[in-house]
């Protein structure tokens, strides 16, 4: 069987080749992930994405574990990462190794991703030290969308970019094996990939981080409004309207189903 990529190696990845990380939710996607990426993101992401909530904030450990399943069983080469939903891991490091353990038991992933920097740090050394490995993330963390009011970029005043340098090397010091940086000014994300032995995977963040991630549907096209930070490498978006809107006219003028396209 392939060997997936681990967490060290990613870890190894520091100043080298560019590590390339994309989120997918569902078996097929992963499957078209998995033949390009290091590293598959199940974000929590999915909530809004694919469940149409309005933040992060009301995804549940349950949901997580689902999709974790999916993409699992669609990839078999990158690296699975597992996003830990808000209200299962900050309360307590006891906490979120329960709720961790259950995520890595019931879906085989390689790690679990939670948000947070200083504050995080010794939740992720009891897990690191149990046996989880764990991707960080700071800057823009959207599971504090509604102390932060809202999706806004950080470190727009560059007197706080110290204690944001603090928080990733706080994670980075509890062991993460490596940080996301999203929503954060050029020059503070490049601070913090200077600052940190580990790999910075920037999102709205610098070309310079050791890797790049973006959500799958927002670079596909797929998705609405999308932040300035996304590239829409696809429009698969306005395809999908054309080929709806075909089936429809098709449907409608029954010129669908042909002949071809049935059992005589
Ligand atoms: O939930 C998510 O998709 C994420 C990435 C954008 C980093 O956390
Ligand atoms: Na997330």
């Amino acid at each position: 069987p392939v060997r997936r990529v681990t967490a060290p190696q990613i870890a190894d990845r520091k100043g080298a080749a560019p590590i390339v990380a994309l989120t997918a939710y569902t078996a097929p996607m992963a499957a078209m992930v998995d033949a390009h990426a290091d590293v598959i993101l199940v974000g929590d992401s999915l909530g809004m994405v694919v469940h149409g909530l309005p933040s992060t904030i009301g995804v549940t450990l349950e949901m997580m574990i689902l999709h974790g399943q999916a993409v699992m069983r669609g990839s078999d080469r990158a690296m699975v990462v597992i996003d830990m939903p808000f209200g299962s891991y900050e309360e307590a490091p006891e906490q979120a190794f329960r709720n961790a353990a259950r995520v890595m038991a019931q879906t085989g992933a390689g790690a679990v991703k939670l948000e947070g920097g200083a504050r995080m740090a010794p939740t992720i050394r009891f897990l690191v030290d149990r046996g989880i490995p764990v991707m960080a993330h700071v800057g823009l963390t959207p599971q504090a969308t509604n102390t932060m009011g809202g999706f806004k970029t950080q470190g727009r005043d560059p007197a706080t970019w110290p204690a944001f340098v603090a928080d990733a090397r706080a994670v980075a010091d509890a062991g993460a094996f490596s940080v996301v940086v999203e929503g954060v000014m050029e020059a503070l994300a490049d601070q913090i990939t200077d600052a940190i032995a580990v790999p910075t995977i920037g999102i709205g963040a610098s070309a310079r981080c050791d890797g790049q991630i973006l959500v799958l549907d927002d670079m596909l096209g797929l998705s609405g409004r999308v932040p300035r930070f996304v590239r829409r490498f696809g429009e698969l978006g306005k395809e999908a309207d054309q080929a709806i809107a075909a089936y429809a006219a098709a449907v409608r003028d029954r010129s669908f189903p042909a002949a071809a396209e049935l059992y005589r």
